[in-house]
């Protein structure tokens, strides 16, 4: 079961693994209950920057959250000049995360782009650990598809292999196949029935309409999304992060979802893109 909470956490590691994108790795309680699509909020130090920043939740386990993140502002900037031994304040795990349950029996494809290929490591590791344990909630077969820009804006990479079928998009072709995720999905994995998936927007879009393809086609084919749109309380108060939804809300009575609390992950039916 998965508790929310903030703590002080103390900086086991940091290592810049590429232009601006770095790892962060923090010892906290909140590290075992962590599930994989679940984010955390850190606190800036400097007083002036009131709000928390959500980061995903990149791995977890041992007492120790790792955080892979890109400096955009002068937030992540402070993180980035985090050192071992230093304290931040942190709240979590929040979010809902994915349905790892929906993977059992069935072809599963763990995709993320960019800054969303982060939390798709924790995600692919539980279940490439079920389909090892031979779970009865493991997945019958699984396939990575991490995309990026170009080879430049690879940041992890070798984390993936011994995942599974692990199949690179890149825009130029530097990197795999030349194209999106969804071109590699569409072409290289045609028995794919769930798919996990974190990135920007179009993308996840992209994954919505070929699900809703596929289904159309008449597959079972479940895809679900994470949307790591701007928030600000992270706590479902402010309403600041609400996506419009298919369904009306049971309390609310609207068409809406709180992004930070009843999401980032949903069905992608749930979703009016
Ligand atoms: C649920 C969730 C999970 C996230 N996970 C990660 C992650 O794993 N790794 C990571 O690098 N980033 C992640 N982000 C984005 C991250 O929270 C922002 O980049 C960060 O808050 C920016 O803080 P800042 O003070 O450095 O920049 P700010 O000064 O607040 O902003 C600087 C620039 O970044 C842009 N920006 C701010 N927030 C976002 C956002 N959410 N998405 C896109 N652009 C933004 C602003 O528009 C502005 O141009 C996540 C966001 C959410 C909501
Ligand atoms: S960020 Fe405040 S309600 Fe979601």
């Amino acid at each position: 079961m998965s508790r929310k909470q903030e703590e002080t956490a103390r900086v086991a590691g940091q290592e810049q693994l590429a232009e601006g994108i770095f790892s962060l790795l923090l010892e906290t309680s909140l590290a075992d209950s962590a599930r994989p699509g679940q984010f955390v909020n850190l606190y800036c130090g400097d007083r002036s920057r009131l709000l928390p920043r959500p980061i995903s939740i990149c791995e977890a386990g041992d007492g120790r959250l790792r955080l892979v993140y890109r400096t955009v502002g002068e937030g992540t900037r402070e993180f980035a000049a985090l050192r071992p031994g230093d304290e931040v304040r942190i709240l979590g795990c929040l979010g809902n995360g994915y349905d790892l349950e929906a993977a059992a029996g069935r072809h599963v494809v763990v995709t993320g782009g960019g800054l969303g290929v982060p939390p798709m490591l924790f995600t692919a590791r539980l279940l490439w650990e079920r389909m090892e344990r031979h779970d009865a909630l493991a997945p019958a077969g699984l396939t990575v598809v991490p995309g990026y820009r170009d080879r430049q804006t690879v940041f992890l990479d070798r984390e993936f292999e011994g995942y599974g079928r692990v199949l690179y998009a890149s825009d130029d072709g530097s990197i795999g196949t030349k194209g999106t995720v969804t071109d590699v999905i569409r072409a290289q994995t045609d028995d794919a029935e769930v798919i996990y998936a974190c990135g920007p927007l179009p993308m996840l879009r992209s994954l919505a309409g070929f699900a809703e393809e596929k289904r159309g086609a008449g597959l079972n084919i479940t895809c679900y999304v994470s949307l790591e749109e701007r928030m600000a309380c992270g706590i479902g108060t402010c309403l600041g992060c609400v996506v419009k939804t298919t369904e009306v809300d049971a309390h609310s009575r609207v068409h809406n979802a709180r992004i930070c609390t009843e999401g980032p992950v949903f069905d992608s039916r749930q979703i009016v893109w």
